[in-house]
């Protein structure tokens, strides 16, 4: 299904029929591309004034654990993100009422995975106050109507990006803080739930949430994002209590998500329906779910992964760039909608290529 990118015989015989299709062979390439496209990510939309990329406030919280993934797979990039981080921890909170917090859990939960990249990048623990600090707050989260997390504070929705963040926080904290038992209670419990809650539809993908008002039914529409963060927090789990059926149960959401979400889109994901033209929100959500088929993939390899990351960011360089190098909204082109959440999340795919390729 998915083209491989190794230097394979056909792949030579393709590139000299075709020289339009300039596929990326090497780790090295792969690497190069993540490099140009993270420079131009800071060089058009970082802003040293309010630590923000575009000013989008959830989407740079994520940002900051794509840049923290690009350092981590390059050490030449590090001093990039510590400046950023050390400059985002005074700036953006500055620019939010000197707070990580507002009305909606999960974009604080952004924040909170963003600090833990930045503190799994620096080993500096203000990092991980930061988490922390946001984390005591999603605490006031977490007496959803149908069990869970609540989306936001007027506790009216129940979500799958809201309960997956809080359990991939709480999971993360609980392998990085000196006394992780507390958040490993609430990461076991969260996972418990949720794995019953009736999220997963027919297809063994994860619906957008909960109707609170009848019967906890799932609603919504699958979205890959929804798919992404919870192989994070398995992974994290997997790490927290070494039970690696939960790198198993991870191992068929990714599957599920590339034949529901790619293969009808001659294997290229694509996120239908959010809203019908991409804004930054809806944009953002493909590269979540590359960079944690990425971790997935650290923790248990796979080669249908590694070919699709390295498939989706061929296609990226190929039908989603312009000439100056910044990325637009869908990955198999043509090239549109270009924005700060875009282009980081275009990038997102580009690290994972780098960091499976061998
Ligand atoms: C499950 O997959 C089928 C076939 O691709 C599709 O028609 C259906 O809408 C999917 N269901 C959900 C909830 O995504
Ligand atoms: C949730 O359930 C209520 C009550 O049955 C219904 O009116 C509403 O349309 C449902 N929401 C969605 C998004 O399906
Ligand atoms: C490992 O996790 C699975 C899935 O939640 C669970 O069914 C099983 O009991 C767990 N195993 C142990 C030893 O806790
Ligand atoms: C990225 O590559 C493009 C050419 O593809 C080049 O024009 C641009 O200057 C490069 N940008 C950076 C920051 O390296
Ligand atoms: C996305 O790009 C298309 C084509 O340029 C444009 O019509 C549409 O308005 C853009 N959507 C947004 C949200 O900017």
């Amino acid at each position: 299904m998915f083209q491989s990118c190794l230097p394979t015989a056909s792949a030579v015989l393709l590139l000299s029929l075709s020289p339009s299709l300039s596929l990326a062979a090497t780790k090295q390439e792969y690497i190069d591309h993540t490099l140009n496209a993270s420079d131009i990510l800071n060089q058009q939309w970082y802003s040293q004034n309010d630590g923000m990329w575009q000013e989008l406030w959830w989407n740079s919280g994520a940002i900051l654990a794509t840049i923290g993934d690009v350092a981590l797979l390059n050490d030449g990039f590090k001093q990039t993100a510590v400046d950023i981080y050390s400059k985002s921890l005074t700036a953006a909170k500055a620019a939010n009422g000197n707070s990580w917090l507002n009305e909606f859990y999960d974009d604080e939960g952004w924040w909170a995975m963003g600090w833990i990249k930045a503190y799994d990048v620096t080993q500096d623990t203000k990092y991980l106050d930061a988490a922390n600090e946001i984390f005591n707050d999603l605490l006031t989260g977490n007496d959803a109507t149908c069990g869970g997390h609540w989306w936001s504070k007027d506790k009216t929705d129940n979500t799958a990006i809201g309960n997956e963040l809080y359990l991939a926080i709480a999971a993360s904290l609980a392998n990085r803080m000196d006394d992780g038992t507390s958040y490993q209670k609430y990461a076991q419990s969260q996972l418990d739930w949720f794995l019953g809650a009736g999220f997963f539809n027919e297809n063994h993908t994860i619906s957008d949430g909960l109707n609170v008002s009848s019967n906890c039914e799932r609603i919504g529409a699958v979205y890959s994002y929804n798919q992404g963060v919870i192989l994070g927090a398995l992974v994290e789990m997997n790490t927290l209590t070494d039970n690696s059926s939960y790198l198993d149960i991870a191992n068929g959401i990714a599957h599920a998500a590339i034949d529901q979400l790619a293969k009808p889109n001659n294997g290229v994901l694509t996120d239908v329906g959010y809203p019908v033209g991409p804004d930054p929100t809806g944009a953002q959500f493909k590269g979540v779910f590359a960079r944690n088929l990425m971790y997935l993939h650290h923790a248990q390899p796979d080669d249908d992964f590694a070919d699709f990351l390295q498939y989706n960011a061929n296609s990226i360089w190929k039908s989603n760039r312009q000439g100056d190098g910044k990325l637009g909204a869908f990955w198999q082109g043509p090239l549109q909608n270009i924005t700060a959440a875009a282009h980081s999340s275009a990038l997102d795919c580009l690290l994972a290529a780098a960091a499976v390729s061998s």
